[in-house]
């Protein structure tokens, strides 16, 4: 290895150490970035490790929302990110304003919102959801009608997985994954004819309906390295194959597009990871005024995802 690169991850373990800093990563960062980092996984699993952190840092390297979350589920600690202008566009493609209209026009809806928002948005919402619990929570609600914002391809997937309630969407997307069209996953599947295919959530109906395997990153990651299958095509962020080659290294992956990299998550440098530790900054600042409004769906999330069926109001 690179000797400039090795001394970089000592200082950040040293630095981790005296600063009481734990590095949580999700499965898009760069792979060195995950390897440094003492908690690596979904989005569901880095809120519960941040709810649960017992250090007095938490260095989140990842998007903006996830930082966020984690401060709202740590308010006592002081949460770092190193970049702060690693955002989700998806997180940004709903209003209050909407909210507020479908609030008006369906008073028994349950606002359900996708953990990929804002924290004023959660502020306005009934119960935040990931990619790997939204099922369960949405099954759990007691309300028939779900309001399913920012992701329309989330909720229309949840929405075809409980016919039993009746969904309002939003029109918001991951632009990653909203790009895998079918032809590209039908070429894909055309040069390499015994690949299973496993898609996340985000993608477009189309491209789900042509999957062996649907789930998030966490659960992608899982169906690659424990199904039988040797090749696989991968419709998510190309992220995933770092962990995925960690655990089975001799699985041959594809992605049906070149362009399946998120710009935001890959802003998360190990450069950058080792100046916040030096500097203790940036750090994220959440609104007092929210705090609280914005806490009460993820914590909410929290339970329902634990819960059996029918949360008791
Ligand atoms: P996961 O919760 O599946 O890790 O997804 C997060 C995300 O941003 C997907 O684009
Ligand atoms: Fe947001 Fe898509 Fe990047 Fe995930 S991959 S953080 S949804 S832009």
């Amino acid at each position: 290895m690179d000797e400039s690169l090795q001394e970089i991850k000592n200082q950040i373990q040293k630095l981790k150490k005296e600063r009481n800093a734990v590095i949580l990563a999700h499965y898009y960062v760069p792979g060195e970035v995950q390897d440094i980092a003492d908690f690596v996984g979904d989005s569901y699993y880095l809120s519960k490790i941040a709810a649960s952190a017992k250090e007095d840092v938490i260095l989140f390297c990842g998007v903006h929302f996830m930082g966020e979350s984690a401060k709202l589920l740590s308010p006592d600690k002081k949460v770092l990110m190193p970049d702060l202008t690693a955002d989700c566009p998806m997180a940004h493609m709903t209003t209050v304003e909407d909210i507020l209209k479908i609030r008006t026009e369906h008073p028994e809806a349950a606002v359900v919102c996708y953990i990929n928002s804002t924290a004023e948005i959660k502020a306005h919402s009934d119960v935040c959801v990931t990619s790997s619990n939204a099922l369960q929570v949405v099954k759990n609600l007691p309300n028939r009608e779900i309001y399913f914002i920012p992701d329309r391809h989330l909720g229309s997937y949840v929405a075809g997985l409980v016919p039993e309630k009746i969904f309002l969407f939003n029109e918001g997307f991951c632009p990653i994954h909203q790009q895998i069209t079918r032809e590209d996953v039908e070429k894909a599947k055309a040069l390499h004819p015994h690949a299973r295919v496993a898609a996340h959530p985000e993608c477009q109906k189309e491209v789900l309906d042509l999957a062996d395997y649907v789930g998030s990153t966490s659960g992608i990651i899982d169906y690659a390295t424990s199904s039988g299958g040797e090749e696989l095509i991968i419709c998510t962020e190309t992220g995933v194959f770092h962990e995925i080659w960690k655990k089975a290294g001799h699985k041959r992956l594809i992605a049906p597009r070149a362009d399946q990299i998120c710009p935001d998550m890959k802003k998360n440098t190990l450069m950058k990871v080792l100046e916040a530790l030096i500097h203790m900054e940036p750090e994220v600042e959440l609104p007092e005024s929210i705090r609280e409004e914005a806490l009460r769906p993820l914590e909410r999330m929290l339970r329902l995802a634990q819960e059996g069926p029918h949360e008791k109001q």
